[in-house]
């Protein structure tokens, strides 16, 4: 194949630029009513939690640690195959990871460990639900529950996913999601915390705006008013232009999700057959995966060389896989950083170093998931990449 497909790619429709062009036209485009607005479908769509959006997913984080008032000396539990962005914010804050290790098959944190690892000190979990598929709730808030601990879920990759058919971010919980560009559904950057909490939503709204009491477009708009603080706060708001692209995207996000359910499909009717491929063991509760990535393991001593070379032999096939993720406590700051005991993470250091994310995203073709698919089946057997055949199977 002579065009290159990427892993990943944000899919931006005509609306969708529509869209933010007319909030750039409007005499408002930092954070307003485009922004309020957006809030509230997203509330609306995910069923009822309160929305509050913010810049990034990570500054959402670090606001939400300050504003739960969790100090340094804390420690809070959490997967090391994830992405370093909140590991690092609460090393910054002085609060210690605490790593659990993964479950080999479904890559999502092993909640039969948590337990195990709280101590007096410890204040909170931070589960991911990895690729989109989800972790194990209900478990996790008996603990929280038992212990007096946060529940606070990475749910950057799980825009749509649903646990037992209700959607990830109205289960309880506090949630955390991702817009950046190649999330599910993408602001350029941008991070919402869903909550059942209104006195916490609001003092999150607060903290975004500088610690102000009121939105920035009552008080600096066409009708400004006093403003006060009661909190000091960050400058961390989403503008109304990213509301519009964000807003335009969750309009069809169905579309965008049944066309990475189509991509899922052809990979999961293919993939198990070929030798040397693992593909994530998929759980009952799990009644929607978001499809964020498609992460398969990779047999190295069936393929007899590296997770690396054989990314690289995809890439001379013009195919791009991702890597989700290396262990954080692999990183070189956080290996000096954190002291940790060697074999202590069995399960995370295996899959990071067999994993990899082959191309997902709403605008790839069907010819190019049997292209990948060809491309592996090739490498795997050793055999020369033939043209596949696309009535093989209906989809
Ligand atoms: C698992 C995970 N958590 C957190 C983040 C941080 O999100 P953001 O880029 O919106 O800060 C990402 C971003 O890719 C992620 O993949």
């Amino acid at each position: 194949m002579s065009k290159f497909i990427p892993y990943t790619k944000p899919s931006i429709s005509d609306d969708d630029i529509h869209s933010v062009v007319e909030s750039l036209r409007s005499s408002w485009i930092k954070s307003g009513p485009v922004v309020s607005s957006f809030e509230s479908s997203f509330t609306d769509w995910i069923g009822g939690a309160y929305s509050i959006t913010f810049n990034s997913a990570t500054a959402g984080f670090d606001i939400l640690l300050k504003t739960l008032g969790i100090k340094k000396g804390k420690e809070i539990i959490t997967p090391s195959l994830t992405w370093p962005s909140f590991v690092g914010l609460l090393c910054l804050s002085g609060i210690t990871p605490v790593f659990v290790d993964i479950n080999p098959d479904t890559f999502q944190l092993d909640v039969t460990q948590v337990e195990q690892l709280i101590t007096p000190r410890t204040v909170g979990i931070v589960p991911l639900h990895y690729a989109g598929q989800c972790y194990d709730i209900e478990p996790l808030q008996e603990i929280c529950k038992t212990y007096g601990l946060y529940l606070i879920e990475d749910a950057a990759h799980a825009i749509g996913s649903e646990y037992q058919s209700i959607k990830v971010g109205n289960h309880g919980n506090i949630s955390i999601f991702s817009m950046n560009a190649i999330k599910n559904i993408t602001s350029g950057e941008g991070g919402i915390i869903t909550t059942p909490d209104s006195l916490l939503s609001h003092k999150l709204k607060r903290a975004r705006s500088q610690g102000i009491d009121r939105d920035s477009f009552k008080c600096h708009g066409v009708r400004a008013s006093r403003y006060d603080v009661k909190a000091p706060g960050w400058n961390a708001t989403l503008t109304d232009f990213q509301a519009a692209l964000a807003s335009s995207q969750l309009k069809r996000i169905d579309i965008l999700q049944k066309s990475r359910e189509k991509i899922a499909k052809i990979y999961l009717s293919y993939l198990p057959d070929i030798p040397g491929i693992t593909i994530q063991k998929a759980e009952a509760f799990n009644t929607r995966n978001s499809w964020h990535i498609f992460p398969v393991l990779i047999d190295t001593n069936y393929f007899k060389f590296t997770r690396d070379q054989f990314r690289e032999e995809l890439m001379n096939k013009n195919i791009g896989t991702g890597l989700h993720f290396i262990p954080v406590h692999l990183l070189t700051y956080y290996k000096s950083k954190l002291c940790l005991k060697t074999n202590h993470l069995k399960h995370t250091e295996e899959i990071g170093d067999r994993i990899i994310s082959l191309p997902l995203f709403p605008d790839m073709s069907i010819q190019d998931a049997y292209y990948v698919i060809d491309a592996i089946e090739s490498i795997a057997k050793g055999k020369k990449q033939t043209i596949f055949d696309l009535n093989a199977k209906e989809f």
